[in-house]
C-alpha cells in the first residue's frame, strides 16, 4: 500500500516527505497505523551525521498508534491493539530477558533498521527503506517486529503518550530503575529538555529532597522548576560542580543523571557526586566521544553507569507511566509544546536545536 513517510536520504540533508510502498507483515510482524511521533534528539543525531545509519531511512522512534494488520504466528499483540512503540525490542526468551534484563535483549544484536530476516517493508521506485529502530514512526503507517511495539490501554491519547516510548521513560526510568532514588535523596540533572524534565519529574514522585537542575538556557530552568527542581543552576554563568557542591551541604549529590551527552556534562555530573554516589548517563553521544576521569573518584566508591530506553522493563514500564498519566499523578500533557503535521518536520527538528520546545509531536490526520 501507499504510505507517507519522512526519508532522510543524505545526512546534514532535510528529510524528504513522500509517497513510499509499505510492504505486507511478515510472520511475526505488524502493520501499525501511527497517531503520532515525538521529536527526539536522537533521529536529529542520524541526520547530522554524529550517529552513523545506513541511508536512506524512514526515521522516527518515539510513536504510538493502532494495530491495522498482523502477520502470520503473532502472539503478543492483536488487531485493533493500541501501541507504543519499543525502540529497543525485547524477545522474552533470550538470556537477558529472562535474567531481567530486556532492555539488553539480545536482538539488540540483529541489524536495527530492517525486519529480524534481514529485509525491509518500505520501497520507494524499487529501492528498499531502512527502518530507523525497527520503528520508523515518521509515517503514516510501519511495518514491525512485534517485539518492538507494546501494548497499552486504550483509552490513553497516543497523541501524548507517544512519548512515554522515548524521551518519557528515557528520563524518569534512570530514577527509579538504575539509581533506584529513595526519599530524600539528593539529585542533580545535567539537561533539562524533554528527556531531563522526566528525571525531575520522577525524582519529585519517588520523594527525592533536593532536586537541582543543571541548563545553559534560562527558559529550560524556568520549566525545570515546573517540573520540580528544587534549585537550578545557570551552567552559563556558574561552575554547575562547584555549585551542586555547595548546595548539597555533603559535598556533592548522592545521584546525578546526565541527560546532554557531551564529554563535559558526563564529566561534570560524576564530579558533582559525593564519595559512595552514582552517575546515571542517558544524554546520547556522538559517536568518538571519549571521558576522562581520575580513577581515584570510582576507589571512592562512585559509580558511574548509564541506561537503555530507562533500565528497566520496558513492557510493563511504559504501561505503568501511562498509568500514572492517567490518574493524574504524572505531567505528560504538560511537556508537549507543539503539535505539527509530518509536512513540518524539518521545521521541528530547527525548533529542538534552537531549545524552543519542550517536545514537538508529529501528529497524523
Ligand atoms: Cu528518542
Amino acid at each position: 500500500m501507499r504510505v507517507t513517510a519522512a526519508v532522510l536520504y543524505d545526512v546534514k540533508k532535510p528529510v524528504v516527505v513522500e509517497d513510499v510502498e509499505l510492504l505486507e507483515p511478515g510472520p511475526h510482524e505488524v502493520q501499525v497505523r501511527w497517531a503520532a511521533n515525538g521529536v527526539c534528539h536522537s533521529d536529529l543525531h542520524v541526520i547530522t551525521g554524529d550517529s552513523p545509519h545506513p541511508l536512506p531511512v524512514v526515521l522516527g522512534h518515539e510513536a504510538a498508534g493502532v494495530v491495522e494488520k498482523v502477520g502470520p504466528g503473532v502472539e503478543t499483540v492483536a488487531l485493533g491493539d493500541h501501541v507504543c512503540s519499543s525502540y529497543i525490542p525485547s524477545c522474552g526468551k533470550c538470556w537477558y530477558c529472562i535474567g531481567g534484563q530486556p532492555t539488553m535483549c539480545a536482538l539488540r544484536d540483529k541489524p536495527r533498521w530492517f525486519m529480524f530476516d534481514g529485509t525491509p517493508r518500505f520501497r520507494k521506485d524499487g529501492r528498499g527503506l531502512h527502518h530507523y529502530l525497527q520503528v520508523a514512526g515518521y509515517a503514516t503507517h510501519s511495518v514491525l517486529p512485534e517485539e518492538s511495539v507494546i501494548p497499552i490501554r486504550k483509552d490513553a491519547p497516543l497523541d501524548v503518550v507517544c512519548l512515554v516510548s522515548c524521551g518519557v521513560l528515557a528520563g524518569a526510568g534512570p530514577v527509579f530503575n538504575r539509581a533506584k532514588v529513595p526519599p530524600g535523596a539528593s539529585v542533580a540533572v545535567f539537561g533539562c529538555g524533554g528527556v531531563g524534565l522526566n528525571t525531575i519529574q520522577a525524582a519529585r514522585l519517588v520523594g527525592a529532597g533536593k532536586i537541582i537542575a543543571v541548563d545553559v538556557m534560562k527558559q529550560k530552568l524556568a520549566w525545570a522548576e515546573e517540573f520540580g527542581a528544587t534549585h537550578v543552576v545557570d551552567a552559563s554563568q556558574d561552575d554547575p560542580v562547584a555549585r551542586i557542591h555547595a548546595l548539597s551541604g555533603r559535598g556533592g549529590v548522592d545521584f546525578a543523571f546526565e541527560m546532554v551527552g557531551t564529554q563535559r556534562t558526563m564529566e561534570q555530573a560524576l564530579l558533582s557526586t559525593h564519595r559512595g554516589g552514582t552517575c546515571v548517563v542517558v544524554g546520547v553521544s556522538p559517536a568518538g566521544t571519549r571521558l576522562s576521569i581520575d580513577p581515584s573518584l570510582l576507589l571512592q566508591q562512585r559509580v558511574l553507569t548509564g541506561s537503555s530506553f530507562g533500565g528497566g522493563h520496558q513492557r510493563t514500564d511504559v504501561p505503568m507511566l501511562i498509568d500514572l498519566y492517567m490518574s493524574g499523578k504524572y505531567r505528560l500533557d504538560e511537556l508537549i509544546s507543539r503539535r505539527l503535521p509530518l509536512g513540518e518536520l524539518n521545521r521541528a527538528f530547527d525548533l529542538m536545536l534552537q531549545g524552543e520546545v519542550k517536545r514537538s509531536v508529529i501528529v497524523y490526520d
